[in-house]
Protein backbone atom coordinates (compact mmCIF):
# COMPACT_ATOMS: atom_id res chain seq x y z
CA UNK A 1 0.00 0.00 0.00
CA UNK A 2 1.32 3.09 -0.82
CA UNK A 3 0.05 6.53 1.37
CA UNK A 4 0.39 9.60 0.08
CA UNK A 5 -0.65 12.35 2.51
CA UNK A 6 -1.39 15.91 1.41
CA UNK A 7 -2.27 19.04 3.19
CA UNK A 8 -5.88 20.11 1.66
CA UNK A 9 -8.78 18.99 -1.08
CA UNK A 10 -7.03 20.97 -3.57
CA UNK A 11 -3.22 19.17 -3.57
CA UNK A 12 -5.17 15.57 -2.74
CA UNK A 13 -7.37 16.69 -6.33
CA UNK A 14 -4.02 17.42 -8.13
CA UNK A 15 -2.40 14.36 -7.18
CA UNK A 16 -5.14 12.04 -7.62
CA UNK A 17 -5.77 13.72 -11.32
CA UNK A 18 -1.71 13.40 -12.24
CA UNK A 19 -2.01 9.61 -11.27
CA UNK A 20 -5.30 9.21 -13.88
CA UNK A 21 -3.53 10.78 -16.03
CA UNK A 22 -0.43 8.63 -15.74
CA UNK A 23 -2.10 6.45 -16.37
CA UNK A 24 -3.95 7.72 -19.65
CA UNK A 25 -0.68 8.61 -20.92
CA UNK A 26 0.47 5.26 -20.73
CA UNK A 27 -2.17 2.90 -21.95
CA UNK A 28 -3.99 5.05 -24.13
CA UNK A 29 -7.06 3.09 -24.21
CA UNK A 30 -7.14 2.42 -20.51
CA UNK A 31 -10.44 1.21 -18.86
CA UNK A 32 -10.82 3.51 -15.83
CA UNK A 33 -12.81 2.83 -12.78
CA UNK A 34 -14.78 6.09 -12.07
CA UNK A 35 -16.27 7.07 -8.67
CA UNK A 36 -19.09 9.41 -7.88
CA UNK A 37 -19.72 11.59 -4.27
CA UNK A 38 -17.94 14.88 -3.42
CA UNK A 39 -14.60 13.66 -3.60
CA UNK A 40 -14.07 13.38 -6.54
CA UNK A 41 -15.13 16.46 -8.15
CA UNK A 42 -12.25 18.04 -7.80
CA UNK A 43 -10.10 14.91 -9.44
CA UNK A 44 -12.78 15.46 -12.27
CA UNK A 45 -12.11 19.26 -12.28
CA UNK A 46 -8.22 19.28 -12.47
CA UNK A 47 -8.87 16.54 -15.56
CA UNK A 48 -10.58 18.76 -17.39
CA UNK A 49 -8.49 21.58 -16.96
CA UNK A 50 -5.57 19.22 -17.98
CA UNK A 51 -8.03 18.43 -20.83
CA UNK A 52 -7.81 21.68 -21.88
CA UNK A 53 -4.88 22.52 -21.86
CA UNK A 54 -3.96 20.14 -24.30
CA UNK A 55 -2.06 17.46 -21.66
CA UNK A 56 -4.43 14.71 -22.37
CA UNK A 57 -6.22 12.84 -24.25
CA UNK A 58 -9.52 10.88 -23.42
CA UNK A 59 -10.36 9.53 -27.28
CA UNK A 60 -9.57 6.10 -26.62
CA UNK A 61 -10.14 5.51 -22.96
CA UNK A 62 -13.31 3.62 -22.27
CA UNK A 63 -14.70 3.84 -18.38
CA UNK A 64 -16.94 2.19 -15.62
CA UNK A 65 -18.39 4.20 -13.24
CA UNK A 66 -18.78 1.53 -9.83
CA UNK A 67 -22.28 1.90 -9.31
CA UNK A 68 -25.75 3.19 -9.88
CA UNK A 69 -28.95 4.33 -7.96
CA UNK A 70 -32.09 1.88 -9.13
CA UNK A 71 -34.96 3.75 -10.61
CA UNK A 72 -32.89 7.18 -11.55
CA UNK A 73 -33.63 7.45 -15.31
CA UNK A 74 -29.90 8.72 -16.01
CA UNK A 75 -31.28 12.30 -16.76
CA UNK A 76 -32.34 12.80 -13.17
CA UNK A 77 -29.76 15.67 -12.01
CA UNK A 78 -29.03 13.25 -9.15
CA UNK A 79 -28.51 10.02 -11.07
CA UNK A 80 -24.58 8.92 -11.33
CA UNK A 81 -24.95 8.87 -15.40
CA UNK A 82 -25.95 12.67 -14.58
CA UNK A 83 -23.25 13.45 -12.78
CA UNK A 84 -20.50 11.97 -14.71
CA UNK A 85 -21.76 13.61 -17.67
CA UNK A 86 -22.01 17.12 -16.04
CA UNK A 87 -18.37 16.51 -14.10
CA UNK A 88 -16.28 14.82 -16.12
CA UNK A 89 -17.50 13.43 -19.81
CA UNK A 90 -19.48 16.25 -21.60
CA UNK A 91 -16.07 18.39 -21.13
CA UNK A 92 -13.47 16.02 -22.50
CA UNK A 93 -13.19 14.30 -25.68
CA UNK A 94 -14.22 10.81 -24.69
CA UNK A 95 -16.54 8.83 -26.75
CA UNK A 96 -19.58 8.68 -24.72
CA UNK A 97 -20.21 4.94 -26.05
CA UNK A 98 -17.37 3.93 -24.21
CA UNK A 99 -18.60 4.97 -20.62
CA UNK A 100 -20.80 2.93 -19.11
CA UNK A 101 -22.42 2.85 -15.85
CA UNK A 102 -25.24 0.53 -14.52
CA UNK A 103 -28.93 1.66 -15.98
CA UNK A 104 -30.65 2.30 -12.80
CA UNK A 105 -34.13 1.24 -14.61
CA UNK A 106 -33.13 -1.91 -16.76
CA UNK A 107 -34.28 -5.06 -15.02
CA UNK A 108 -31.70 -5.42 -12.52
CA UNK A 109 -30.67 -9.05 -12.00
CA UNK A 110 -30.01 -9.17 -16.13
CA UNK A 111 -28.24 -5.73 -15.48
CA UNK A 112 -25.88 -6.94 -13.45
CA UNK A 113 -24.80 -9.71 -14.97
CA UNK A 114 -24.34 -7.63 -18.16
CA UNK A 115 -22.36 -4.95 -16.26
CA UNK A 116 -20.01 -7.55 -15.15
CA UNK A 117 -20.10 -8.93 -18.58
CA UNK A 118 -19.30 -6.08 -20.29
CA UNK A 119 -16.06 -5.40 -17.70
CA UNK A 120 -14.88 -8.47 -18.67
CA UNK A 121 -15.17 -7.75 -22.41
CA UNK A 122 -13.23 -4.69 -22.03
CA UNK A 123 -10.36 -6.20 -20.34
CA UNK A 124 -10.84 -5.87 -16.88
CA UNK A 125 -10.66 -2.43 -15.09
CA UNK A 126 -6.88 -1.07 -15.04
CA UNK A 127 -7.40 1.50 -12.86
CA UNK A 128 -10.00 1.70 -9.91
CA UNK A 129 -10.88 5.22 -8.47
CA UNK A 130 -12.50 4.55 -4.72
CA UNK A 131 -14.03 7.67 -2.73
CA UNK A 132 -15.28 6.24 1.10
CA UNK A 133 -18.52 6.21 2.59
CA UNK A 134 -18.38 6.85 6.08
CA UNK A 135 -19.48 3.66 7.37
CA UNK A 136 -16.34 1.92 5.56
CA UNK A 137 -18.44 1.34 2.13
CA UNK A 138 -16.91 1.44 -0.88
CA UNK A 139 -19.18 2.06 -4.15
CA UNK A 140 -22.02 0.68 -2.83
CA UNK A 141 -21.25 -2.10 -0.60
CA UNK A 142 -22.29 -1.58 2.56
CA UNK A 143 -21.10 -3.33 5.80
CA UNK A 144 -21.63 -6.82 5.76
CA UNK A 145 -20.87 -6.67 2.42
CA UNK A 146 -19.40 -9.95 0.66
CA UNK A 147 -15.66 -9.76 -0.46
CA UNK A 148 -15.88 -11.65 -3.59
CA UNK A 149 -19.47 -10.73 -5.06
CA UNK A 150 -19.77 -9.05 -8.39
CA UNK A 151 -22.11 -6.66 -9.58
CA UNK A 152 -25.23 -7.11 -7.52
CA UNK A 153 -28.15 -4.64 -6.39
CA UNK A 154 -28.12 -3.30 -2.68
CA UNK A 155 -30.01 -2.02 -0.32
CA UNK A 156 -28.92 1.23 0.92
CA UNK A 157 -28.47 1.19 4.96
CA UNK A 158 -29.90 4.21 6.78
CA UNK A 159 -26.75 5.90 6.99
CA UNK A 160 -26.08 6.34 3.37
CA UNK A 161 -29.07 7.11 2.73
CA UNK A 162 -28.69 10.16 5.46
CA UNK A 163 -25.36 10.80 4.03
CA UNK A 164 -26.73 11.53 0.30
CA UNK A 165 -29.74 13.33 1.02
CA UNK A 166 -27.76 16.41 1.15
CA UNK A 167 -27.73 16.35 -2.26
CA UNK A 168 -31.17 15.80 -3.14
CA UNK A 169 -33.38 18.98 -2.90
CA UNK A 170 -36.15 15.91 -0.39
CA UNK A 171 -34.54 13.32 1.03
CA UNK A 172 -37.51 11.43 0.77
CA UNK A 173 -36.47 11.57 -2.82
CA UNK A 174 -33.31 9.33 -2.31
CA UNK A 175 -33.63 5.92 -3.49
CA UNK A 176 -33.54 2.70 -1.11
CA UNK A 177 -31.46 0.78 -3.92
CA UNK A 178 -28.50 0.92 -6.39
CA UNK A 179 -26.38 -1.36 -8.34
CA UNK A 180 -23.01 -1.60 -7.20
CA UNK A 181 -19.64 -3.70 -8.81
CA UNK A 182 -19.12 -6.24 -6.02
CA UNK A 183 -15.88 -5.82 -4.24
CA UNK A 184 -15.05 -9.10 -5.80
CA UNK A 185 -15.56 -6.87 -9.29
CA UNK A 186 -13.34 -3.78 -7.36
CA UNK A 187 -10.79 -6.17 -6.44
CA UNK A 188 -10.13 -7.69 -9.67
CA UNK A 189 -8.64 -4.13 -10.98
CA UNK A 190 -5.18 -3.79 -11.49
CA UNK A 191 -4.60 -0.85 -9.38
CA UNK A 192 -6.78 1.32 -7.10
CA UNK A 193 -6.36 4.87 -5.87
CA UNK A 194 -8.21 4.99 -2.83
CA UNK A 195 -9.02 9.33 -2.04
CA UNK A 196 -10.40 10.41 0.94
CA UNK A 197 -10.52 14.12 2.94
CA UNK A 198 -12.18 15.68 6.00
CA UNK A 199 -12.15 14.95 8.98
CA UNK A 200 -15.87 13.18 9.18
CA UNK A 201 -14.05 10.02 7.04
CA UNK A 202 -10.95 9.95 9.77
CA UNK A 203 -12.62 7.02 11.84
CA UNK A 204 -13.30 5.19 9.01
CA UNK A 205 -9.75 5.80 6.80
CA UNK A 206 -8.23 4.81 10.41
CA UNK A 207 -10.16 1.17 9.92
CA UNK A 208 -9.65 0.65 6.37
CA UNK A 209 -6.37 0.98 6.40
CA UNK A 210 -5.03 -0.24 10.03
CA UNK A 211 -8.25 -1.95 11.18
CA UNK A 212 -9.00 -5.49 10.75
CA UNK A 213 -9.76 -6.83 7.53
CA UNK A 214 -13.46 -7.35 7.91
CA UNK A 215 -16.45 -7.17 6.47
CA UNK A 216 -18.05 -4.77 8.99
CA UNK A 217 -15.43 -2.15 7.09
CA UNK A 218 -15.92 -3.00 3.22
CA UNK A 219 -12.90 -1.09 2.47
CA UNK A 220 -10.16 -2.63 4.72
CA UNK A 221 -10.39 -5.39 2.40
CA UNK A 222 -8.49 -3.10 0.22
CA UNK A 223 -5.52 -3.64 2.42
CA UNK A 224 -4.91 -7.01 0.40
CA UNK A 225 -4.62 -5.30 -2.65
CA UNK A 226 -1.52 -5.42 -4.11
CA UNK A 227 -1.28 -2.28 -5.99
CA UNK A 228 -3.57 0.07 -3.87
CA UNK A 229 -2.71 3.94 -3.48
CA UNK A 230 -3.87 5.55 -0.93
CA UNK A 231 -4.22 9.91 -1.20
CA UNK A 232 -5.55 11.53 1.93
CA UNK A 233 -5.85 14.97 3.64
CA UNK A 234 -4.75 15.84 7.12
CA UNK A 235 -8.05 16.14 8.50
CA UNK A 236 -8.65 12.48 7.76
CA UNK A 237 -5.34 11.25 8.58
CA UNK A 238 -6.32 12.82 12.12
CA UNK A 239 -7.21 9.52 14.23
CA UNK A 240 -4.37 7.96 12.86
CA UNK A 241 -1.88 10.87 13.96
CA UNK A 242 -4.03 10.10 17.81
CA UNK A 243 -3.49 6.58 17.83
CA UNK A 244 0.02 6.89 16.66
CA UNK A 245 -0.49 4.43 13.61
C1 LIG B 1 -21.68 7.27 -2.26
C2 LIG B 1 -21.04 6.52 -3.43
C3 LIG B 1 -19.64 6.10 -3.11
C4 LIG B 1 -18.87 7.28 -2.55
C5 LIG B 1 -19.47 7.66 -1.23
C6 LIG B 1 -18.77 8.84 -0.55
O1 LIG B 1 -22.44 6.49 -1.43
N1 LIG B 1 -21.77 5.37 -3.83
O2 LIG B 1 -19.01 5.59 -4.29
O3 LIG B 1 -17.52 6.95 -2.37
O4 LIG B 1 -20.83 8.02 -1.43
O5 LIG B 1 -19.21 10.03 -1.10
P1 LIG B 1 -18.60 11.45 -0.84
O6 LIG B 1 -17.35 11.51 -1.64
O7 LIG B 1 -19.63 12.42 -1.31
O8 LIG B 1 -18.35 11.54 0.63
Amino acid sequence: MKVIRVSDYTELSRKAADLIAAEIREKPDCVLGLATGSTPEGTYKQLVADYEAGKLDFSRVRTVNLDEYRGLPGSHPQSYRYFMDTHLFSHININKKNTFIPDGLAPEKEECEEYEKRILSLGGIDLQLLGLGRNGHIGFNEPGASFIMETHPVKLTSSTIQANARLFNDPEEVPGRAVTMGIGTIMSAGKILLIVNGEDKAEALRKALYGPVTPSCPASILQDHPALTVIADEEAFREIQACGS
